[in-house]
């Protein structure tokens, strides 16, 4: 067996199953769920017809690796069209089967194991799959704890020489999971020079760009580059997916951007790897980037959702709208003296709300676990379903104070 597997840490699913393996939940309460970061509005008509449709011709040949071409060219088109960034679609976009398995894949593609000290450079709390690609790689993760007085903002600044030194791969999150903080210009600034002085790529994961609640979009990894100067994306690629964009988390559909010398190099691991997009799932994807007004609709669901609940929280928690995404990211109040566990279980046991304890999204590192005491609800479930599970949380919190 690879080695290499044995580092793999728990999922933060499996760990709320063990913590909450001996809880009755309340039986007098239905049960809510805020554990799951996975959209439940539904999939929009127009994308189950344009995969029907594609059906009896679809099926029956292997699609290239590359993607057909008139796909990269739709996901060039929305580039432009949301960021103002030109790429070349043959070059500079490879479609890939969601996010997730992207940004495992491509610490495959970038990590040179054999030299000496391999680094993974990731926000703390983080996706997990940034470690589990690190470590599977041959590499180390370091981890950039979220200042939750910057706006959750990872600490780039802090991160030692010698470690940049050895770094050969950062991945950004922006939107966060959890926080949904969005990276600033400035921040981008501060790593595309690190990037040009040490030598690794950038990943930047945008999954999360289209749900915000500012007036302004969430700022693009590509889009800062190109207000920078970098139009050429040099050792900078983004990573986003349908699957929150257009609530088609099981279509498994995303692509990759950027720095063409990268994009070569990656197709050529995909080429080997064998992740190649179903023509059905391509021809679904092509209508689902073309059109915005279900993008809108969707995004103004969640703003109703959170202008519902978040008020409802922050009088008994220390959280506010964050900037983008789907999350909740809360402390939990004193009295709990920072057991983010022990809340989630007790909140189970009396009021028959799942939420996410904070530390299992990140690592202790310098001695600090920067997810202890907050806890993250995901507001996926219909708003009436949200407010009902914001409204036990109070009860319960001042059942306690
Ligand atoms: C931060 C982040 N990136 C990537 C993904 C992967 O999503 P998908 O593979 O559906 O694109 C998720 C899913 O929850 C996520 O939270």
């Amino acid at each position: 067996m690879n080695p290499l597997l044995s580092r793999l840490q728990p999922y933060p699913f499996e760990r709320l199953r063990k913590l909450t393996a001996d809880v009755t939940p309340n039986p007098a309460l239905r049960p809510i769920s805020l554990g799951i970061g996975e959209p439940k509005h539904p999939t929009p008509r127009f994308i189950q017809d344009a995969l029907a449709a594609d059906l009896p011709t679809g099926l029956a040949g292997y699609p290239p690796t590359a993607g057909a071409p008139a796909l990269r060219a739709a996901c060039a088109g929305w580039l432009q069209r949301r960021y103002g960034v030109a790429v070349d679609a043959d070059t500079q976009v490879l479609p890939v089967l969601g996010s997730r398995e992207a940004l495992f894949a491509l610490a495959q593609t970038v990590i040179d194991p054999t030299r000496p000290g391999a680094t993974v450079v990731c926000p703390n709390p983080f996706y997990q799959i940034y470690e589990g690609a690190a470590l599977l790689a041959g590499a180390q993760a370091h981890y950039v704890a979220s200042d939750p007085a910057r706006n959750f903002a990872p600490r780039w600044d802090q991160v030692p020489g010698d470690v940049w030194a050895r770094t050969q791969l950062v991945y950004v999150c922006s939107p966060g999971n959890p926080t949904g903080a969005v990276m600033p210009l400035d921040e981008w600034r501060l790593l595309f020079e690190l990037s040009d002085r040490h030598g690794f790529v950038i990943a930047s994961d945008e999954c999360y760009s289209e749900i915000y609640f500012r007036d302004e979009p969430p700022l693009g990894g590509l889009e800062a580059a190109h207000r920078l100067g970098r139009g050429d994306f040099r050792r900078l690629v983004m990573l986003t997916s349908l699957s929150k964009r257009s609530n088609v988390p099981g279509m498994r559909s995303g692509f990759v951007a950027g720095d063409a010398a990268v994009i070569k190099q990656f197709l050529l691991y995909r080429t080997y790897h064998g992740s190649a997009m179903s023509p059905v799932v391509a021809a679904a994807s092509i209508a689902a980037w073309g059109d915005e007004a279900h993008v809108q609709d969707n995004r103004r669901q969640y703003r109703e959702k959170f202008a519902a609940v978040t008020p409802l929280l922050s009088r008994v928690m220390d959280v506010t709208l964050p900037d983008a995404a789907f999350y909740l990211w809360a402390g939990v109040p004193p009295v709990w003296k920072s057991s983010d566990t022990g809340f989630a279980r007790a909140l189970l046991a009396q009021y028959n709300v799942t939420v996410l304890p904070g530390s299992y999204l990140a690592r202790e590192a310098g001695g600090v676990n920067p997810g202890q005491g907050r806890v993250r609800m995901a507001l996926v479930a219909e708003t009436a379903e949200c407010v009902e599970a914001a409204e036990r949380i109070v009860q319960f919190i001042q059942s306690k104070t």
